[in-house]
């Protein structure tokens, strides 16, 4: 017996920033789906378009595909659009698609505005491709110029890290904070997300804020292998 799935039709994307750039990507990447693959499936507003037209790509041409997807949000609307999903524990991706915050001319990016960087990385990390999906405001001459980068960060650790992300150059460093709840944003996985503005980030940064004990992930992606759909 399958669940009333009303509780996503209720969702309304048309209030999407830059919707018609964003659509065509999505049409771009379902044209790149096939038969028999394992994807992993990004999160944020251009991935929730992306899974949309993936969908209906699935619908028409009758495909078997299993996606792995990074978070709640693109977990429950593959649910709804009756896309069965895996792990990366069970299964590997033929290759992933995922948005991005800010892309410069060496496609580093900076991820994370819906903080769901952790596994975002994870799939990338574990995929031969990814299929970075953006419309012309993330393009960027110097990574950091409109975003902070986000770090997921064990709660208790809080104070260590900021001073240690100090001693790594941070700007500014603020607790981001949750809109429908008193308080901080909680992630999928139990931590905090602080944004820090850095005005110089090196090929090095990413690591340097990883090796940082409390540290989960920061939204620095230097050096992946990554291919831009614009
Ligand atoms: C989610 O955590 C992010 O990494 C998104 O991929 C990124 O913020 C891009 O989001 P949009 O597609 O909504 O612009």
């Amino acid at each position: 017996m399958n669940w009333d799935k009303n509780i996503l039709e209720n969702i309304n994307i048309e209030n999407i920033e830059h919707i018609e750039e964003k659509k065509k990507v999505a049409e771009k990447i379902a044209d790149k789906v096939q038969d028999n693959q394992i994807i992993g499936f990004g999160s944020g507003s251009t991935s929730y378009l992306a899974t949309i037209a993936i969908a209906d790509k699935i619908k028409k041409e009758n495909l078997q595909i299993v996606a792995i997807p990074t978070s709640f949000e693109i977990k429950m609307l593959c649910a709804y659009l009756e896309i069965p999903t895996t792990t990366l524990s069970e299964k590997k991706p033929d290759w992933s698609f995922d948005g991005a915050d800010e892309v410069d001319k060496n496609n580093w990016l900076i991820k994370g505005k819906g903080g769901a960087m952790f596994k975002e990385k994870l799939n990338i990390a574990n995929s031969p491709i990814t299929y970075i999906l953006i419309d012309s405001s993330k393009r960027v001459n110097n990574l950091g110029e409109k975003t902070k980068v986000p770090v997921e960060i064990y709660p208790d650790a809080i104070n260590y890290v900021k001073d240690e992300l100090i001693k790594l150059e941070a700007e500014e460093i603020v607790l981001r904070q949750a809109i429908n709840k008193a308080g901080p944003i909680i992630t999928e996985n139990g931590n905090l997300i602080i944004d820090v503005k850095f005005n110089n980030i090196t090929e090095k940064l990413e690591k340097a804020i990883k090796a940082i004990p409390g540290v989960i992930e920061n939204g620095l992606f230097i050096g992946y292998n990554v291919e831009i759909i614009e």
